[in-house]
């Protein structure tokens, strides 16, 4: 085995920063060099100058006019909906769940089918550098077993469970199983696939989720269920996946629909074990450090508080919450009740797969918000949603998410395509070298594309398309 020395441009954030102290924590080197060690972690990351002499005999890997950036990390995006990106539902959530989502992901059923959409994911995610995720599944155990397969025999990071629904209309019917099934599917994938490549959590590659669809897919019953498997997994590091407060259209939305079978004020309360019609004594909780809710847009200020006190993370995915009418998450007042916030893709509502295009968006709505709620995003705010408070949303930070020494080796080498190069090049640069710092890494992630994903590496080896 060699050490291996790539050469470009490092952007990176260092240590374990605050979104809010992303940009003192923005590490910068134009000439810079990641040396990745035998064992697949980073032995340095620094200047190309000061590549200690041990490190002589190593590869070399000249990335001329290229970045090295740590691999993108993808929060929210659904396996199922492989092909339903861009899919016309003449409606909000509710209206193109019925009519495209559920029939789309009903076909995961033939397991030819449900190979061919792992492959395709498999293949969508190396070409947008994606190098961890939280997948949420198909409800079809053949189909997550070929995720999982797909996934593993091209080396990259997965969590993913099986989407749960035990209630739903005509649409969502093959999607449905009975209570006791719903439990015992999760609990047979969780044994047969959490942490299955190395039989250790905190070296495993795939990890297993509990995923109820969202509250109005599954019965207080349900969710009390999947409390109490949670309860006895969560030790093993078992994560918990679900969407919250996407929709707030007045009275017919999923929010308003949600409190109302629930008979409760807060939607998060039924994802927290409280308040729920079978029992004055309440259930266990879904909420935690390796607990992601996707969306949170309309969060009252205490149900955020409590995702911040639980260590519970958002995954924010603008892209879809812009296509389907879902409003703009408000962006200074979820940073500032210090809850941990990620980026999704939320493939298939949202149509991209490239993590960069999702905080382009971000930044886009988020300089949009009205009066004094509109802030302009500072680059390094925008590259902590990407990388890494995604890998503290996965409960991972301390194995990836970032270039520090020690680190395993997640990281994309990117070699912009022409007319990024072009805009590179050419682009009006401020005199003041941390504002022009600023402005080459904004530039970058607007303008990445997947034709500028050049390289993707997980623990140090090279990820190539199944
Ligand atoms: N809420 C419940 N299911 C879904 C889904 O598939 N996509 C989105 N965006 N929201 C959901
Ligand atoms: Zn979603």
């Amino acid at each position: 085995m060699t050490d291996h020395i790539h050469y470009g441009h490092v952007f990176h954030l260092s240590g374990s920063p605050l979104i809010t102290e992303a940009d003192d924590a923005l590490v910068s080197i134009p000439d810079g060099a990641l040396v990745v060690g035998d064992d697949g972690r980073i032995a340095y990351c620094g200047e190309r100058s000061g590549v200690p002499t041990e490190f002589a005999s190593a590869e070399q890997h000249e990335h001329p006019g290229g970045f090295l950036l740590p691999g993108f990390v993808d929060t929210h995006i659904h396996f199922p909906q492989t092909f339903a990106g861009a899919s016309y539902g003449g409606g909000q959530l509710l209206e193109w769940l019925d009519r495209c989502i559920f029939p789309a992901e009903a076909r995961l059923a033939d397991p030819g089918f449900a190979r061919t959409a792992a492959v395709e994911f498999t293949r969508r995610r190396i070409a947008a550098g994606t190098t961890a995720m939280m997948a949420f599944g198909s409800a079809f155990p053949a189909a997550q077993d070929a995720l999982f397969e797909e996934t593993l025999s091209a080396g990259l990071r997965i969590v993913s469970g099986r989407g749960i629904q035990t209630v739903g209309d005509e649409s969502a019917r093959p999607l449905l199983t009975s209570e006791e099934e719903a439990i015992r599917l999760t609990r047979e994938e969780i044994e047969k696939w959490h942490a299955a490549d190395t039989g250790d959590p905190a070296t495993a590659l795939v990890h297993v989720a509990i995923v109820p669809r969202f509250s109005l897919s599954v019965t207080a019953e349900t969710l009390r269920n999947l409390g109490e498997l949670y309860d006895e997994y969560r030790d093993r590091g078992v994560y918990v996946h679900t969407h919250l407060n996407e929709n707030n259209r007045p009275g017919t939305g999923e929010i308003d629909i949600t409190k109302k079978l629930y008979r409760c004020d807060s939607y998060l309360d039924t994802y927290d074990g409280r308040f729920l019609p079978w029992s004055e004594v309440g259930g266990k909780s879904l909420l935690g450090r390796r607990t992601i809710l996707a969306h949170a847009v309309h969060c009252q200020d205490a149900e955020i508080a409590r995702m911040a006190e639980t260590g519970t993370s958002i995954a924010h995915c603008p892209i879809s919450q812009l296509f389907l009418g879902s409003g703009t998450m408000p962006w200074k007042r979820t940073v500032a009740s210090g809850v941990n916030i990620a980026a999704g893709t939320d493939v298939g509502g949202g149509d991209e797969w490239l993590i960069p295009r999702v905080l382009g968006d971000a930044f886009k709505q988020h300089i949009s918000e009205p009066g004094d709620a509109g802030v302009s995003m500072h680059p390094a705010e925008m590259l902590f949603l990407g990388t890494l408070g995604g890998a503290r949303a996965l409960d991972m930070e301390d194995r990836f998410g970032n270039l520090d020494a020690g680190k395993e080796a997640d990281f994309v080498v990117i070699e912009p395509d022409a007319p990024l190069a072009a805009v590179l090049a050419n682009a009006v640069r401020s005199d003041d070298p941390l504002l022009a710092r600023d402005q080459t890494l904004f530039t970058l992630l607007m303008g990445i594309r997947e034709s500028s994903i050049a390289e993707v590496y997980v623990q140090g080896r090279r990820i190539t398309a199944p």
